[in-house]
């Protein structure tokens, strides 16, 4: 038994007691204009999404420039098939959390499904609740020429916002399911909308299932950084939902994911391992007791 356990003296926390930082010195935060910057100098830049404060503190240490808070926490945590049922009151939680947990990423708050097409006063108003509530930095909308109302909006009030365009998930029941945008003649609409976004003053654009080609074009095109999901290798920035990318969900995955890690993997040996320890009666040892 250590001197501590005898003792009595004080222990370690039992739970987390937020992320442990790494020491450095002052850390600069990630901007919209860096992002920007990166793109002028040809850099590419990185996005993952993160949901929680230890992944998001893990991928911040990583040096991953952007954190993503996105509705797809509907599928990846709320246990739901699509991103539509998330609700604004269930993602802010979320979003505060990561917020909380990272010194230099920028943090974006994705807007929910009904939460600000109706208006650019709905936009305005739930995209305020995002900076406020949860400590966003920015906004991603879905959308292209037809938001131009509510990017101006929020550009207007102060709210740098993330385009999203290409294939738009919450979109799917209109756009007929999963499907590749901007394939073939419907390649203008995708350049239409690009430059739409950018007009109306988004700081930057995801563009999600679109032809490899397309993207390049769009990202040649553009001032702002452009960010591709499966949009091919010629965007200035990539995303990749974590669960998927590093192996913590199963199952057929898209084309576009690339698999750098077996999170599911480990967690089962790992929980497997304490099951047979806690079965076989050899933890709690002495060294775990006090
Ligand atoms: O919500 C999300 O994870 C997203 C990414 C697919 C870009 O919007």
């Amino acid at each position: 038994m250590s001197e501590q356990q005898q003792s009595g003296g004080e222990v370690a926390a039992p739970y987390g007691t937020g992320p442990a930082r790494p020491a450095a010195g002052p850390v600069k935060r990630v901007r919209t204009h860096h992002l920007r910057q990166m793109k002028e100098r040809g850099e590419r830049f990185t996005m993952l999404t993160a949901y929680d404060m230890y992944t998001a503190a893990a991928f911040d240490e990583a040096g991953i420039e952007v954190l993503l808070v996105g509705d797809s926490a509907s599928n990846n945590v709320y246990g739901n098939e699509t991103s539509l049922p998330i609700t604004v009151d269930e993602l802010l939680p979320l979003t505060r959390a990561v917020a909380r947990s990272v010194t230099r990423a920028m943090v974006v708050g994705d807007l929910p499904f009904g939460s600000y097409q109706a208006s650019p006063e709905q936009g305005y108003l739930t995209a305020a609740r995002f900076m406020k509530e949860a400590g966003a930095h920015c906004v991603k909308l879905e959308g292209g020429a037809e938001m131009t109302p509510v990017i101006e909006r929020c550009t207007r009030g102060g709210i740098p916002v993330m385009a999203h365009i290409g294939f738009t998930p919450q979109s799917e029941h209109t756009l007929g399911g999963y499907r590749v945008q901007g394939r073939g003649a419907a390649a203008e609409r995708v350049l239409a909308d690009a430059r739409a976004v950018q007009d109306a003053g988004a700081f930057s654009v995801v563009m999600e299932m679109v032809p490899a080609d397309v993207a390049a074009q769009v990202t040649k095109e553009l001032d702002i950084p452009t960010i591709g999901i499966g949009a091919g290798p010629g965007c200035d920035g990539q995303v990749l939902v974590w669960q998927d990318a590093f192996g913590l969900r199963t199952g057929r995955m898209a084309t576009f994911v690339k698999q750098y890690a077996d999170v599911h993997g480990v967690l089962l040996d790992a929980a497997r391992a304490f099951a047979a320890d806690v079965r076989g009666g050899t933890f709690p040892g002495p060294e775990h007791s006090f």
